[in-house]
């Protein structure tokens, strides 16, 4: 089945084939680089097996009935975001661009990372990283320092590997939603089988129980200490790829006979089984490691790039020839794990740009492919890594949990999330009532403002100039972007009714 160029401004035709292929391209949103290099490090360094009380937590108040909302906007309004806030109130359109243009910039290093992995995975055939994994990062990935001086001279290898992923998103979306569809369907059950075999493979590895006691080990004192609870919900929220609107996109194509609340359930329940299940992988590589090397875990576990392009190259370099097969299994993960999330990102930007200004999708994907392959050389340069750094704090702690709350609100009150529950209800085994929408009205802004303020706190710093230049010029593209996709003229005006 063809769905070429079919979109029609204000009325969304594209369809997913099957309800795998949703189901496959929203995990494949969600899982993403968050449920390999993130999640196990925050279970380990925010309580242990503890950690599972407040993260349990955050996805039943928060993870759940948020998507549920998401799902429910998407499938009932069946419009870009920025459209339906248009559709409950005109100046609600700028809104919807502020939050969308979080997802694009959000894209844009999030790519640049993808594009490290990349390079890593061509180097893990033959350990290419050499005895001094840590310098060969320093000297060759994130060249230059924590500062702007080096803004100018682009990192040669890392500028060639963004242009050919964007140019490989372009082409994944410049058609037809089939070719996501496709992608999908072999891409998530590919990668859950890799890591199957990752995390079997590592449960065989002498040491893997010192890994393992360290994860899981309970510090039920810390329960009482806020940090961890905010770690908590800011996992989920950031691991279910929540609020970026990527949710109201793909359900927006969902058949008219779909179900929501299943479809939610068992995407935050695959998200959640696959980041448990590779924390047990990580930690078992790690107590091998610890037990190779005597060092103590504490001194090897650490998250993001440190542990996937440092520590695991220092792993695979002590570890013989199964390295040579558990490297590039493990690099091919993160890469199918961050493609099928690249993919969402790219979609949900580019369907607004089409349902505003009746773009085909290839016009609307060479757009943004041009706009984001600028902005992420920006990150390929010597400063590169400096103000990917400050622009994921930036983007992520503050930006994101801001328009999670102006949805929250947006929706709860001013549409009238009420009017939600007969879509929601209408094929789904489980029902939504009044506790859901008092979740959402009443519990998810008061809960959100507090993480916010949490956040605020922490991301906001005063002593670099550098850091405070980076975080201004991110502040304003995300006032003044919005402003101009909001003035710019609509394909038609009259497709975008109002809701009442
Ligand atoms: N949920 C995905 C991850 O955990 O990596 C993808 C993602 C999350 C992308 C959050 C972007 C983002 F801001």
């Amino acid at each position: 089945m063809g769905n070429s160029d079919d979109q029609i401004q204000g009325q969304q035709k594209t369809r997913w084939n099957s309800r795998f292929a949703f189901l496959m391209a929203m995990i494949g949103s969600a899982v993403g680089l968050g449920n390999i290099w993130r999640f196990n490090y925050v279970l380990y360094s925010q309580g242990g097996g503890a950690f599972l009380i407040p993260y349990i937590t955050a996805i039943i108040v928060m993870g759940l009935p948020f998507l549920i909302l998401e799902y429910g906007v998407g499938y009932h309004l069946r419009d870009s975001l920025s459209n339906i806030l248009k559709r409950i109130k005109p100046y609600l359109e700028v809104v919807g661009w502020f939050i969308l243009l979080i997802v694009f910039l959000i894209l844009t290093y999030y790519l640049v990372i993808v594009g490290w992995d990349v390079i890593y995975l061509a180097l893990s055939f033959f350990k290419g990283w050499g005895a001094d994994p840590n310098m060969f990062f320093s000297n060759n990935i994130v060249v230059g320092g924590d500062d702007l001086n080096s803004i100018t001279s682009f990192v040669l290898p890392m500028s060639l590997i963004t242009i050919l992923l964007w140019i490989v998103l372009w082409y994944t979306s410049c058609k037809s939603i089939d070719r996501i569809e496709k992608i999908v369907k072999s891409l998530i059950p590919l990668l859950f089988l890799l890591m199957a075999f990752i995390v079997f493979y590592s449960l065989t590895l002498p040491g893997h129980m010192i890994g393992l006691q360290a994860l899981f080990r309970p510090k039920w004192e810390l329960l009482s200490d806020p940090s961890i609870w905010v770690a908590a919900f800011g996992q989920v929220l950031f691991s279910l790829s929540m609020g970026l609107s990527i949710a109201i996109t793909y359900a927006s194509y969902l058949p008219d006979e779909s179900e929501i609340t299943g479809n939610v359930v068992a995407v935050a329940f695959s998200n959640s089984f696959f980041e448990l299940f590779t924390a047990i992988g990580v930690f078992s590589i790690l107590g091998y490691m610890s037990l190779q090397s005597g060092l103590p875990i504490d001194q090897l576990a650490t998250s993001g790039a440190g542990l996937s392009f440092i520590v695991f190259p220092q792993v695979f370099n002590v570890m013989g020839n199964s390295a040579y097969i558990l490297g590039p299994v493990f690099f091919l993960c993160i890469f199918f794990a961050g493609l099928t999330s690249l993919i969402s990102l790219f979609e949900t930007m580019r369907n607004a740009l089409s349902m505003k200004f009746g773009f085909t999708r290839r016009k609307s994907s060479t757009i943004l492919t041009i706009f984001g392959l600028v902005i992420s050389l920006v990150y390929t340069t010597g400063s590169g890594s400096f103000i990917l750094t400050i622009a994921d704090a930036f983007l992520n702690n503050m930006a994101l949990i801001l328009g999670v709350i102006l949805q929250a609100v947006i929706f709860g009150w001013m549409y009238g999330v009420e009017k939600l529950i007969p879509a929601i209800n209408k094929n789904s085994k489980l029902k939504v009532g009044k506790t859901w929408t008092a979740v959402i009205k009443y519990i998810l802004p008061v809960i959100l403002s507090l993480l916010w303020i949490c956040e605020v706190i922490d991301v906001i710093t005063f002593d670099d100039i550098n850091v405070l230049i980076i975080q201004i010029i991110i502040a304003a593209i995300l006032i003044i972007a919005p402003i101009v996709l909001t003035k710019l003229p609509a394909k038609d005006e009259n497709s975008t009714p109002k809701i009442d």
